[in-house]
């Protein structure tokens, strides 16, 4: 009988888990609430495979420890595979998984619905409304259709967003460093990120963070772009300098500042800070603003997705433990 060890589960995965595990009795499915760490590591003793998600790393020590139990087949239940040491997983002959597809528009819609609200000024005008202030001005909202949007990634999620964006109307341009033949036969690409920046109103990622983007949102690239340019990342922190978005939020030259994902969110996102003393200052000031939407990295987090990316992961183990082909392996470099 295989066996599969699952980390990290929270409770609204467990009934996808449970769901899996009653469709597949062969399979001998343990898991728990902790994190992948070198010491719960142990816990996953005698699995064929293990089944993990989060956002802390993946470290040669961690990687080591469940080598060291014999188990090199993991399948992530996320997209994201940027905090994985790849160079120790190759070492240690890993081999792993991800769930490249499992909503794109559960990021898409979230990251539409927040440049919406930037561009309508909802977090100002639900601020006044609370306060008893119902007076139509000074918050004026912008009609998306009135919006030119830059798309830097048509990738899967890339493209919801942009199907999305146009259902409101708006004129949508796109970069990419591979293009998607039928966008491009429609004319949707710019040949420059320069240019992308130059014309948009919105300038929106949904490209994977890599060394060669780090920062790539920055002082100079914001000078680029328009005045009063909205910038959404709901891709990866690191892609975008939070520095120069502060400069550039406080002289006014950006309008606005959609933020799912932050360079520094490891330790932070998805944990209570309630009556707790927040730990990072940058992050508390950007909450704070009223042309700032901060969420925890949920563009992802909805039932569909949820359900998608904990069946698709253990779909995945399976095959690699019982020695079949994955649908979605990860390359190992
Ligand atoms: P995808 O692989 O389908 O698309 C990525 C696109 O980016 C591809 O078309 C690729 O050619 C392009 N690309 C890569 N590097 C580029 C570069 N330097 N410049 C321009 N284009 C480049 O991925 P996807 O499913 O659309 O996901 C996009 C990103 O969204 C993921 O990498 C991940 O970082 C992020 N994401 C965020 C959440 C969330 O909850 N906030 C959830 C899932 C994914
Ligand atoms: C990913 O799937 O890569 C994400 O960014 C979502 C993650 C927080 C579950």
């Amino acid at each position: 009988m295989s066996k599969i060890f699952a980390f990290s589960i929270r409770k609204d995965e467990e009934p996808y888990l449970k769901e899996w595990a009653a469709a597949h009795p062969a399979v001998e499915v343990d898991y728990t609430d902790k994190l992948l760490t070198p010491e719960t590591a142990k816990l996953a003793k005698g699995a064929d495979g293990v089944v993990v998600y989060q956002q802390l790393d993946y470290t040669p020590e961690t990687l080591q420890a469940l080598a060291d139990l014999g188990i090199t087949k993991m399948s992530l239940r996320n997209v994201g595979v940027d905090n994985i040491d790849m160079d120790k997983a190759k070492e240690l002959g890993f081999e792993i998984t991800n769930v490249p597809v499992y909503s794109p528009n559960a990021i898409a819609e979230h990251a539409a619905i927040q440049t919406a609200r930037i561009l309508r000024q909802t977090k100002r005008l639900d601020a006044k409304i609370a306060h008893g202030d119902l007076r139509w001005a000074p918050t004026i909202g912008r009609e998306v259709r009135d919006q030119t949007v830059g798309i830097i990634g048509t990738g899967h999620i890339g493209r919801v967003y942009m199907q999305i964006m146009e259902g409101f109307g708006a004129k949508v341009i796109a970069y990419d460093v591979y293009k998607n033949p039928e966008l491009d036969k429609k004319g949707y690409y710019v040949d420059s990120l320069d240019d992308l920046y130059k014309q948009a109103d919105v300038v929106s990622l949904h490209v994977p963070a890599m060394d060669s983007n780090y920062h790539m949102i920055n002082d100079e690239t914001i000078a680029e772009m328009k005045d009063d340019a909205v910038l959404v990342n709901v891709s990866r922190g690191p892609l975008v300098d939070t520095a120069a978005v502060v400069r550039a939020l406080d002289s006014g030259k950006l309008f606005g500042f959609v933020m799912d994902t932050y360079e520094n969110e490891v330790g932070i996102f998805n944990e209570d800070w309630t009556g707790k003393e927040f730990p990072d200052k940058v992050l508390k000031d950007l909450i704070n603003r009223p042309n700032v939407l901060v969420t925890p990295h949920t563009a992802f987090y909805t039932t569909h997705a949820v359900r998608n990316m904990v069946v698709k992961a253990f779909d995945n183990n399976l095959a690699l433990v019982e020695g079949q082909t994955p649908e979605t392996p990860v390359e190992v470099k």
